[in-house]
C-alpha cells in the first residue's frame, strides 16, 4: 500500500508587495511584504512516492509538459538535494480557480506541496523551515503556508536563513474584512512575474525609491492593522500598487499587465469612495483587480462593479486559517 499526503493551500494577496529578489537561486525578496490569506482561493496536491524514476505530475488534470510541470520538477530536484533524497513523487496538484494569470496560484501550490513532502518524507520541518522550503519554489508561497494577515522578512542572511514569513494575525482577528477578487481575463499571462520582477529590479530609474519608502510604509501599515483602520490600510495599500506599478511601467523592456477593464474597475473604486463606500484597490502581475472592503459594503460594491463590461467573475474571500491536511492515508 501506498502512503498519500493531500494539503490544502489557500492563495494569498500582498497588500505590501514582494517585487524583486536579491538572491534568484534562493528566492531571497528586495523588501519585507504583507499579505492575506484567502478562503475561497484554494490548491488541493496530493504527494505519494513514484515507483518511477521519475517525477509525475499531474497539474489541474494535465500531465503534458506545461510550464508549471517545469517549475514543480525544478522544485523537487531542489528537495531532493537540500535533504538528500533519492526518490521521485507522484504529485496531482489542482487549483480551484484561475491559474497562471495574476492569481497567485504558484503561492498555494508551492505551499501545499512543501507542507505534503514535508509529511510524506517525515522530514518534521518547524512552520518557519517549510516557510524557507516553499520559498524556493515560488517566493510568495513562504506566505501561504500560514493563514490570517502574514509578514514575510526579508531577511539578510546569504544563505536565506531568515527569509520566511510569520503570522501577523489570525483568521479570527478581523471577521468583517473581505476582499473581492474580480476576475478580468483567464488568459495565461504573456510575460512571468519572475521574468517581470528580474526586469524591474535591473532597469527601472523608480525601483530603488519605491524600496525606500516600501520600508516606512510597512511599519505604518502594521500599526493600521492594529487598529482594524480600513482606510488608512487602504490607502497605504494604493500607494504601495503605484509605487510597484510605476516601477513595473518603467522597466526595460516595458510591462503592461493591465487592461482596460483593470482601469474602469480601479476608476470604480474611486466613485464608490466618493459615494462614502470603503473600499481600496491593488493588482499583481495580472489584469484582475483585488478590492479590499467590509462585509457591510460587500453586495452594494458588487452590485457597481458588475456592470463593467468585461468582467468574468467576482470571487467574494474572506480570511483563511492555515493550510491543512487533508488525507494521509495509505492507497
Ligand atoms: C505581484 O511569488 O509569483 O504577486 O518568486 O518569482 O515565483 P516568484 O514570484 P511570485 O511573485 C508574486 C508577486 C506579486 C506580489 C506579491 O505576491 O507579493
Amino acid at each position: 500500500m501506498k502512503r498519500l499526503v493531500t494539503v490544502r493551500a489557500h492563495a494569498n494577496i500582498a497588500m505590501i508587495k514582494y517585487w524583486g529578489k536579491r538572491n534568484e537561486q534562493l528566492f531571497l525578496p528586495t523588501k519585507d511584504s504583507i499579505s492575506v490569506t484567502l478562503n475561497n482561493l484554494e490548491t488541493h496536491t496530493s504527494v505519494s512516492f513514484s515507483s518511477d524514476s521519475h517525477d509525475c505530475i499531474t497539474f489541474n488534470n494535465d500531465c503534458s509538459k506545461t510550464h508549471a510541470q517545469k517549475s514543480i520538477r525544478e522544485f523537487l530536484d531542489k528537495i531532493r538535494k537540500i535533504f538528500g533524497l533519492s526518490r521521485y513523487f507522484t504529485i496531482k496538484t489542482h487549483n480551484l480557480f484561475p491559474t497562471s494569470s495574476g492569481l497567485a496560484s504558484s503561492a498555494s501550490g508551492f505551499a501545499a506541496l512543501a507542507i505534503g513532502i514535508n509529511k510524506l518524507c517525515d522530514l518534521k520541518l518547524s512552520k518557519k523551515d517549510v516557510s524557507i522550503l516553499a520559498r524556493q519554489g515560488s517566493g510568495s508561497a513562504a506566505r501561504s503556508i500560514h493563514g490570517g494577515f502574514v509578514r514575510w522578512h526579508k531577511g539578510v542572511c546569504l544563505d536565506g536563513s531568515d527569509s520566511y514569513a510569520e503570522q501577523l494575525f489570525n483568521e479570527n482577528y478581523w471577521p468583517e474584512f473581505r476582499v473581492l477578487v474580480i476576475v478580468v481575463s483567464k488568459k495565461e499571462k504573456k510575460v512571468s512575474s519572475r521574468d517581470a520582477m528580474q526586469a524591474t529590479v535591473r532597469t527601472s530609474a523608480c525601483y530603488k525609491q519605491w524600496l525606500e519608502e516600501s520600508a516606512l510604509r510597512t511599519q505604518n501599515f502594521i500599526a493600521m492593522l492594529k487598529q482594524k483602520d480600513l482606510y488608512g490600510l487602504g490607502e497605504l495599500i494604493e500607494e504601495e500598487w503605484l509605487g510597484m506599478y510605476n516601477a513595473i511601467r518603467s522597466s526595460y523592456p516595458a510591462i503592461n499587465y493591465w487592461s482596460e477593464v483593470s482601469e474602469k474597475i480601479i476608476q470604480a473604486v474611486k466613485d464608490l469612495r466618493g459615494q462614502n463606500i470603503s473600499c481600496f484597490f491593488t493588482t499583481d502581475a495580472g489584469p484582475h483587480v483585488k478590492l479590499f472592503c467590509l462585509e457591510k459594503d460587500v453586495q452594494k460594491i458588487k452590485n457597481y462593479i458588475m456592470r463593467i463590461n468585461g468582467i468574468m467573475q467576482i470571487i467574494t474571500c474572506s480570511v483563511a486559517g492555515d493550510p491543512c491536511v487533508l488525507d494521509n492515508q495509505k492507497e
